[in-house]
């Protein structure tokens, strides 16, 4: 237990930056529910898979590839189901929305999860930057094409950041998508993670009136894989802070845990969560203007896409 989680008190939820994925469960029965996770096979996407399916649902995990999916959800039981989703290849995104249709049932919760963080050097999918693409134009794509199967009551929660913070202003250059007016590695994720926060506002707003919700989370710091790409130096000091300020793995699934599927959550939309609880983002996340011209653009996007 780190130091931060003995000492910072729980929210109103009952939860806090201590709780876990397994605390914010307990005595719930997710049996007869049908989960997807994206990124299943790592990180927070896999002790978010482990717990949902211990609670008795049926996790529909996703992966890069099929073998990775597959892997993962080899471990969890209760009819967990791997597919491949590579989120920067609209072909694989396209075949994994046509597999839960193929699937046949109902989800109850997306939880959009996977992600790529601070690459190094700009990089491009489809003249968009690496990271926005595959963190937030990949998760739109399968949204938006597995909503005819999503609950009445369904919850989508959309994995965001902290890091949001870093984005530039406006929190999304629409007109420089690919970043070719400069690159930041923490910017572009930034941007990325705003995007994230955004698109749950937008889906929020067209889902008003409706029993479906949609959420962004800041899951904590977490010492995972998605440091992969951070420099040595950076990574030195996460692994010695990790005892002290980092959440496990356990703690960092809790909250989208939470929003995905604890009842006290099931009438909250549009929000942005933390530590189990309804956090404040940056202001300016809160521009329906901007959110809905996002997500024009990024149909636009999409529409241009092999
Ligand atoms: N860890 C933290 O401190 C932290 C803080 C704030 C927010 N987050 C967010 O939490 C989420 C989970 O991150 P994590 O910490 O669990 O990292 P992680 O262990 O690196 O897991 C990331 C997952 O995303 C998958 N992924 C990456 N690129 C993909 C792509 N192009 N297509 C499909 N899947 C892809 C990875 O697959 P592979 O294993 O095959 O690469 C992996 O399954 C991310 O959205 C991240 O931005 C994490």
């Amino acid at each position: 237990m780190s130091l931060i989680a003995l000492l910072k008190p729980k929210g109103p939820s009952g939860f806090g930056y201590g709780s876990t994925a397994e605390k914010v469960t307990a005595g719930l029965s997710l049996a007869g529910k049908t989960i997807l996770v994206t990124g299943c096979n790592s990180g927070l996407g896999a002790e978010t898979a482990r717990v949902l399916a211990l609670r008795g649902a049926r996790v529909l995990g996703t992966a890069r590839t099929r073998e990775k999916a597959e892997a993962a959800c080899a471990k969890l039981g209760g009819g967990a189901t791997g597919l491949a989703c590579e989120l920067a290849d609209p072909a694989s995104i396209r075949a994994c929305v046509a597999a839960v249709h193929q699937d046949g049932a109902k989800i109850d919760a997306i939880l959009c999860n996977a992600g790529i963080m601070a690459l190094p050097r700009r990089e491009l999918a489809f003249g968009v930057e690496l990271q926005f693409f595959t963190n937030h134009v990949g998760h739109f794509m399968l949204v938006t094409g597995l909503l005819d199967r999503l609950a009445d009551d369904g919850r989508v929660v959309m994995t965001s950041s902290g890091a949001h913070f870093a984005a530039p202003r406006p929190g999304v250059v629409l007109d420089d998508l690919g970043c070719e007016r400069g690159y930041n590695q923490w910017r572009a994720y930034g941007q990325s993670k705003f995007a994230n926060i955004l698109f749950a506002k937008e889906l929020a707003r067209r889902f008003a009136g409706s029993s479906r919700t949609a959420n962004a989370v800041h899951p904590g710091v977490i010492a995972t894989n998605l440091g992969r790409h951070m420099n040595p130096i950076a990574r030195l000091a996460l692994a010695i802070g990790k005892p002290l300020v980092l959440k496990s793995a356990a703690q960092g699934a809790a909250t989208q845990v939470y929003v995905a599927v604890h009842p006290d959550a099931a009438k909250i939309s549009g929000r942005y969560f933390a530590d189990c609880n309804v956090a404040k983002p940056r202001p300016d996340t809160e521009d329906p203007e901007l959110a809905q011209r996002l997500w024009a653009a990024t149909e636009a996007i999409v529409a241009r896409l092999p």
